[in-house]
C-alpha cells in the first residue's frame, strides 16, 4: 500500500464507517463503501459531503482536496465487488461477535490472498474473530474514535497471530490518514474503551442515585478534568445500543461489577432512546 493507492474496503455505513471512508479517501485511496442498507450508503455520503464543505468553511480542507476525495469514494452494495480487489477492509458492522464472524469468513472468500482483513470493533478480542479466518495473521483491530475525521486516535490491535508484516501495513496507513496509532496488544476493550467506559457506566449510576443532573455530571468532568465532552454526552454521541453492547461484552470477559450495565442503560436501549442518531438519550439532541 506504500507505492501505490491502493483500495481500501469499508464494510458497514454507519455512524464509524462512513466517517472511515472520509478519512480514507483524504488520504488518497480508493474507496468501496459496502452496506446491507443501501439507504446507509447514501446517508454516509451525504454526511461525508457535508462534513468535507464544513471543512473547506473552516479552511482545513482545500475544495480540490474536498472534490478528489469525494470522486474517490464508490458506494458498492454488492460484498463480492466491494472486496475482490481491496488492499484493506475495515469492518464497522453492527458489536457482535457471531455475525462479525459469518462476514469476515465471507470477506475472506472473496478478497483477494494479500488483502489485510480489519475490524473497528470497540470491545470484541480480534483473536476470536479471526477464529473465522483460515489466515488468521491477515487480522488485525483498527479502532477508530468518534467523530473519525475529528478524532486524532486510531487503535491498532494485534492478536498473538497477527504477522508484523500485516502490522506494519496498518500503522502505515493510519499514519497516512494523518492520525496517530497506538499498538495494543489483543485484551478486552483494548486501551481506550476498557478505560472510557468505566467513567461513562458510572455516570450513570450517578444519574440513577440522582447524585446531580445529566448536564452537572457532565460539567464536573468537562470543567473540573478539562474532558472536552461529558460521560453522558459522549455516550449519546457514541450510541446507547452500541455502549450496552461493548459493557455486556467487557462485563462478560473482565467479570466483576465494574462494567455491568446499569438499568438505565438497558432501559433507554429498550424504549429506543439510542442517543443522537434517534435524537433522544441522557439528553434530547
Ligand atoms: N459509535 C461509536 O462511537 C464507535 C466508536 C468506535 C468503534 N465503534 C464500533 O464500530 C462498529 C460500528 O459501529 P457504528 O456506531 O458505526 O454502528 P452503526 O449502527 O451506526 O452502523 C452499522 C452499520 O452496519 C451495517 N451493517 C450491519 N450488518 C452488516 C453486514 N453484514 N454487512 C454490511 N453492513 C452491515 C448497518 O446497516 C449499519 O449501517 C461497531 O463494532 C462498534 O463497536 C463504534
Amino acid at each position: 500500500m506504500s507505492e501505490r493507492r491502493g483500495i481500501v474496503t469499508v464494510v458497514g455505513a454507519g455512524t464509524m464507517g462512513h466517517g472511515i471512508a472520509q478519512v480514507a479517501a483524504l488520504a488518497g485511496y480508493q474507496v468501496h463503501l459496502n452496506d446491507l442498507d443501501s439507504e446507509q450508503v447514501v446517508a454516509g455520503r451525504g454526511a461525508i459531503e457535508s462534513n468535507l464543505s464544513g471543512g473547506v468553511d473552516r479552511g482545513k480542507v482545500s475544495p480540490e482536496e474536498r472534490d478528489g476525495a469525494l470522486s474517490r469514494i464508490r458506494g458498492v452494495l454488492d460484498l463480492e465487488e466491494a472486496v475482490d480487489s481491496a488492499d484493506l477492509v475495515v469492518e464497522a458492522i453492527v458489536e457482535n461477535l457471531e455475525i462479525k464472524r459469518g462476514l469476515f469468513a465471507k470477506i475472506e472468500a472473496l478478497a483477494p490472498e494479500s488483502s489485510v482483513l480489519a475490524s473497528n470493533t470497540s470491545s470484541l478480542p480480534i483473536g476470536k474473530i479471526a477464529t473465522a479466518l483460515r489466515h488468521p495473521e491477515r487480522m488485525i483491530g483498527m479502532h477508530f474514535f468518534n467523530p473519525v475525521h475529528i478524532m486524532a486516535l486510531v487503535e491498532v490491535v494485534v492478536h498473538p497471530g497477527t504477522s508484523e508484516a500485516v502490522r506494519d501495513r496498518v500503522l502505515e496507513v493510519v499514519r497516512r490518514m494523518g492520525k496517530e496509532p497506538i499498538v495494543v496488544q489483543d485484551s478486552p476493550g483494548f486501551a481506550s474503551s476498557r478505560l472510557g467506559v468505566v467513567l461513562g457506566l458510572e455516570a450513570m449510576r450517578m444519574l440513577e442515585q440522582g447524585v446531580a443532573s445529566a448536564e452537572d455530571i457532565d460539567k464536573a468532568m468537562v470543567l473540573g478534568y478539562r474532558h472536552p465532552v461529558g460521560p453522558l454526552k459522549l455516550t449519546d454521541l457514541v450510541g446507547l445500543d452500541v455502549r450496552l453492547a461493548v459493557a455486556e461484552t467487557l462485563h462478560r470477559e473482565i467479570g466483576g461489577a465494574t462494567y455491568e450495565p446499569p438499568e438505565i442503560l438497558r432501559n433507554k436501549v429498550a424504549s429506543g432512546h439510542l442517543g443522537k442518531k434517534a435524537g433522544q438519550g441522557f439528553y434530547t439532541w
